[in-house]
Parts: structure tokens; C-alpha cells; sequence
């Protein structure tokens, strides 16, 4: 089957999912412990539910954006994923490429392949997120390169105080030391075009650690020095520090509690992102379509707040504009894309969700994406009896 064929994010999964072996698809599947918080975040979406109005011209239908002062070509993105070259070699690259070339933001993952300077130089308009290391030395150094190589974004993750407990992972032996059980290497033998790439590439380097390991450390142990520097105590102080070294626009990821949101504003964020890490994190944690409306609210349209988490169809990008998002982010339909089929598979993802996203709007009779407001979201069961929800407590 060809990546023409593919007609949803869900074919580009399933086109991952025949391609990668079981243990690398569950690490791009998984989310955290009994996975409810997965599950909850595409029910949140799906909730979601847009009301049209008619008899009005939408024969011209835009999608295009502003975002700190620059237009993109659609209110969407690909959130930072780490360690992709285990799908695909140079899967970041070819992401950002991709990304770059059709006028979307791409976010360079902590944890990423590509190194930030080599993905500055396929896509200069990439945004670059840090995971904040404990040596504060590599900290400033890592922003010092990224503003060196021109990027004007950075995304700092405070969602990942700790690491999380994925099942699947543990299950296939897909966590330090890495040592794939028998089970797991038996079952890549199924997969043989990703087998052969991988023994021809090897494990990919985190390349942007590379240079703080030890000297002539190998792909392994790069993987095992970023993990002593994972992860930092994070508070407001360090953020402040980061504000303080960082000039360009400064976006906080994995916010969730309005307090937190409005405490953002007041730290010096430019922008926030509404994110449960994709479920990946933390099972219990509510989605970003829960909080969004307390979220928004609290922010008070002081900065831009955007979403990640559950994203498959255009329609739910169309949907988190109604809701007041600037801009929403996807993660796993991105890899799976990029895994399957390489740029061309990012490519279709992205014609896909436009089209999808068009389809919605002139549906809608809202021929312009940002003409998009709550006005278009139907009441939800709870308001339509009446019920008043309460706020959340402190
Ligand atoms: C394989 C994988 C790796 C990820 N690595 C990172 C990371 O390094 N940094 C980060 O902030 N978020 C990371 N995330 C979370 C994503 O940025 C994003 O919040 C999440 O995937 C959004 O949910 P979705 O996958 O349902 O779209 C990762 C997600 C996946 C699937």
C-alpha cells in the first residue's frame, strides 16, 4: 500500500505499526501504568462536538495563523518526541524538514537523534525543548546553541519531575540497560526492512548530549549519561534563571492547573502548552481538554495557550481553536507517519489533517480558522440541564 492510500492518521498507525517491531510501536504507543489517562485523552476529543451553521459562503477556506509574529500555514505542530531514530534514521531531521518546508513548527525534543544544530539547518523555524539537565552548566550551554543556531522558540517540559512507570516498556525490555527480552527480539524478526535499517545504522546517537559524555562514549553510553542528568530539581527559580538567559519567546509544556497557568503569565512565559505528556506520564492526571477552559480562563488571553495529547483528526484541531487555543500539537501520529513511510509520510499526515481541517470549517460555515470560538462548540450534556460546574479547588 502505497502513503497515497492512507486516508486518516489512524492508517499511518497501523502502517507503523506492521512496519516496527512490537517493542519500539509500544514504545511510541505506550502510556503510563494502566493507560486510562491514554484512553481518557482521545474520549476528551471525541466529546468534543461542533455545532455548524449554514447558508453561508465558505467556497474559500483558510487555515493559516499568526504565532509570535510570524504566519504558519495551520494552527498545528509536531510535539518533541525523543529518541525517534529508533524508528527511522535521521527521524528528526526528516520530521522537521518535512514540517518546515509546508510552513508548521516542529519541536526538537530534549531527548532527540538530531542534534540542534543540524535540524537548525534543515529547518531553521524549529522550535528547540529543553529538558532541564541537574548541571547547570549544560543547561546554559544547551541554550546557548539553540539561540546560536537561530532557533527563536524555546519549550521547556515540566511535566517529567520524575521518570514514569510504562508497562510495555518494562514488559519488552525497553528500558536501561536495555536489554530486549527474547520474546521481543524474536518478534523484530517479523519486521524486516526496519531489522535490516537497523543493523545497517546501529542505535542512534542523542546527538545533543554527545558532547558532554565522556570522549568516545558510544551511542549507550550517551543514553546513560543523559540519564544521570535526568532529572534536574525543577522549580520556579530555575525557570527564572532560564528567562533570564533566554531572549526569545519562552513556552512552558505539560501545564495543567489554572494556578500554574496564571503563575506562567507572572514568570515570564510567551506561551503555555496544555499537555498530559500524551498519557505517558502520570495515569491519573486529567486531559487538557478538561482543564483547557479553567486553564484558559486563568491565563485571561495574556499569552497564547496552546494543546497536545489525543490529536488525530483535523477536526480536532478546529475544535481546540473553538475551545481558545492558538495552536495544538501532535506527537505519536507524527513518529508513526515518519516510521512508516519516511518524509513523504509526514508529508500526507500534514495534507491530511489540512484537508480535514477545511472540511470541518466550510462544514461549519466558519470559512476562516480563526474566525473560530466557543459559539461553534455544542453544549455539552452537563450544560444543557443546567448544571453549573464548580471551580477547581486550590
Ligand atoms: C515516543 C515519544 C517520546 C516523547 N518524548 C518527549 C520528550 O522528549 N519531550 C517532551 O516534552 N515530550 C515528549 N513526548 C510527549 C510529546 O511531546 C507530546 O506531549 C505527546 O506525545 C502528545 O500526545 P499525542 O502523542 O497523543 O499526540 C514524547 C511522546 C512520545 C510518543
Amino acid at each position: 500500500m502505497g502513503v497515497e492510500q492512507e486516508l486518516s492518521l489512524h492508517d499511518l498507525k497501523e502502517a507503523a505499526r506492521r512496519y516496527l517491531p512490537k517493542m519500539v510501536f509500544d514504545y511510541i504507543e505506550g502510556g503510563a501504568e494502566d493507560e486510562t489517562c491514554l484512553r481518557r485523552n482521545r474520549a476528551a476529543w471525541d466529546g468534543l462536538q461542533l455545532l455548524p451553521r449554514t447558508l453561508r459562503d465558505v467556497s474559500q477556506v483558510d487555515v493559516s495563523v499568526e504565532l509570535f509574529g510570524r504566519t504558519y500555514a495551520a494552527p498545528f505542530g509536531i510535539s518533541p518526541m525523543g529518541m525517534t531514530g529508533i524508528c527511522r534514521r535521521d527521524a528528526d531531521l526528516l520530521m522537521a524538514k518535512a514540517a518546515h518546508e509546508a510552513g508548521l513548527p516542529f519541536l526538537l525534543a530534549g531527548a532527540s537523534n538530531g542534534s540542534i544544530e543540524r535540524v537548525a539547518e534543515v529547518a531553521p523555524s524549529a522550535w528547540y525543548q529543553l529538558y532541564v539537565p541537574k548541571d547547570s552548566a549544560i543547561r546554559k550551554d544547551m541554550i546557548r546553541r539553540a539561540a546560536e543556531a537561530g532557533l527563536e522558540t524555546l519549550v521547556v517540559t515540566i511535566d517529567v519531575p520524575i521518570y514514569s512507570k510504562r508497562e510495555r516498556d518494562i514488559k519488552n525490555g525497553w528500558v536501561r540497560p536495555y536489554k530486549p527480552t527474547l520474546a521481543a527480539k524474536l518478534e523484530a524478526l517479523r519486521h524486516p526492512a526496519w531489522l535490516l535499517a537497523y543493523l545497517r545504522n546501529g542505535i542512534p546517537y542523542l546527538e545533543n548530549w554527545q558532547q558532554y559524555a565522556p570522549d568516545g562514549a558510544n551511542p549507550i553510553e550517551v543514553a546513560s549519561f543523559y540519564a544521570t542528568q535526568s532529572f534536574a530539581i525543577q522549580t520556579w527559580d530555575v525557570l527564572a534563571e532560564i528567562r533570564e538567559q533566554w531572549r526569545g519567546n519562552l513556552l512552558l509544556k505539560g501545564v495543567l492547573h489554572p494556578e500554574d497557568a496564571a503563575h506562567s503569565v507572572e514568570a515570564g512565559a510567551d506561551g503555555i502548552i496544555v499537555s498530559n505528556h500524551g498519557g505517558r506520564q502520570f495515569d491519573r492526571a486529567p486531559s487538557p481538554v478538561t482543564m483547557f477552559p479553567q486553564v484558559h480562563a486563568a491565563v485571561a488571553g495574556r499569552i497564547p495557550v496552546m494543546v497536545d495529547s489525543g490529536i488525530m483528526r483535523g477536526s480536532d484541531i478546529v475544535a481546540a481553536r473553538c475551545m481558545g487555543a492558538s495552536f495544538a500539537f501532535l506527537g505519536r501520529p507524527a513518529l508513526y507517519a515518519v516510521a512508516a513511510y519516511g518524509s513523504a509520510g509526514v508529508e500526507r499526515l500534514i495534507a491530511i489533517l489540512q484537508q480535514e481541517m477545511k472540511l470541518a470549517l466550510a462544514t461549519m460555515g466558519c470559512p476562516n480558522v480563526r474566525d473560530c470560538g466557543p459559539e461553534y462548540l455544542a453544549p455539552s450534556a452537563g450544560e444543557q440541564s443546567g448544571r453549573k460546574f464548580a471551580p477547581p479547588r486550590a
